[in-house]
């Protein structure tokens, strides 16, 4: 036999409706992982309530989450996918993380800085601690591998701390978590105002989401910055045309990009003509998505089997995990 498919895990925010960068950075990775190895994707519901999201929008925004997740080809029968909040061993193991986790060093964290820059009136302790929840969350099934983005590599280089002082104290039981990509084709797709990479919360109107309408998915794009074109021929290409390009090789044919490559290299290009073409291309990618997500986002029946059925599998491994960590501090008294 074939030796054992390595553990990944990962985490799913459920705050904002997914854009383009996310569909083409996590949840692709995600839909190759799924093939390869022995997945754990989860809804980060817990993560969330640091910045007390309303009580009443909370369920919207996991069923949301999870059917744009699904309806973008995450397979529900190959990974196992589940609500955090579903997996109470998860609070358990943050508990016991927590007292190996030091003021000091979450206070340095730069994910932490920013947010109480950000947020001055709410630095909870819930916040400090994100990283050991998230620690928490991979070591509960002993994962390997963590498909992140690099805004997260501080949070897992902690991970790993704190499994080793976990193994060094009380014996091993926890691998030390490495992030993971398909690193040679990860894209990254910037804002289409041209100002950073794309993301929910900066220019809503230069940011593609998965439920955007046909209509809405024209207008931003018609609106995406531009110039008068290249001067010379075979220009190098400001960052934000090489970004139309990027996106366009994503979802037009290889002729389409092909003819607009040509015209930019020989200064022909219209730009008005490629975001034309460009938009229908995007609308006819995202539409059966957005479709797709919005069925299953109003199948409750649908989605609480899914739930419950990711939840069953994930408290298994979960159990086992925390059954061992018990044993090795001593919490074992019957
Ligand atoms: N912190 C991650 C983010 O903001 C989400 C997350 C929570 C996560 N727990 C995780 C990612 C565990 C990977 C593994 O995107």
């Amino acid at each position: 036999m074939g030796k054992e498919k390595e553990i990944v895990v990962s985490g799913i925010r459920s705050t904002g409706i997914l854009h383009l960068g996310n569909y083409f950075g996590a949840i692709r990775n995600y839909i190759r992982m799924q093939e390869e190895f022995n997945c754990y994707f989860f809804v980060a519901d817990w993560h969330s309530l640091t910045t007390h999201p309303d009580p009443k929008a909370l369920r919207g925004n996991v069923f949301r989450v999870l059917a744009e997740n699904i309806a973008s080809g995450l397979d529900p029968e190959k990974v196992i996918l589940y609500v955090q909040s579903d997996i109470p061993e998860i609070a358990e193991l943050y508990l016991m993380l927590n007292m190996m986790a030091y003021k000091g060093e979450l206070e340095k964290v730069p994910t932490f800085k920013d947010k109480v820059r950000q947020n001055p009136d709410n630095v909870n302790a819930g916040l400090l601690t994100y990283p050991v929840l998230m620690s928490a969350d991979i070591l509960i099934h002993r994962g390997l591998k963590v498909p992140v983005g690099k805004d997260q590599e501080q949070h897992l280089e902690m991970s790993r701390n704190f499994a080793q002082r976990f193994n060094n104290r009380y014996g091993y039981l926890f691998p030390e978590p490495v992030p993971f990509n398909f690193g040679d084709d990860l894209i990254r797709i910037m804002s289409l105002d041209g100002n950073g990479k794309m993301s929910k919360s900066e220019n809503q109107n230069a940011t593609i989401y998965l439920n955007d309408t046909d209509d809405a998915i024209r207008n931003k794009i018609k609106k995406a910055k531009t110039d008068s074109g290249p001067q010379a021929p075979n220009s190098e290409k400001p960052d934000y045309i090489a970004n139309l390009f990027t996106i366009m090789r994503l979802v037009s044919t290889p002729d389409t990009v092909r003819h607009f490559e040509d015209a930019f290299n020989n200064c022909s290009i219209r730009y008005g003509d490629m975001k034309k073409q460009l938009a229908e291309d995007m609308a006819a990618f995202i539409r059966p998505i957005r479709e797709k997500a919005e069925a299953i986002e109003h199948d409750a029946a649908y989605l609480n089997r899914i739930m419950r059925m990711g939840a069953e599998k994930a408290r298994e491994s979960a159990a086992a995990t925390l059954r061992e960590a018990r044993k090795l501090m001593g919490i074992n008294f019957y």
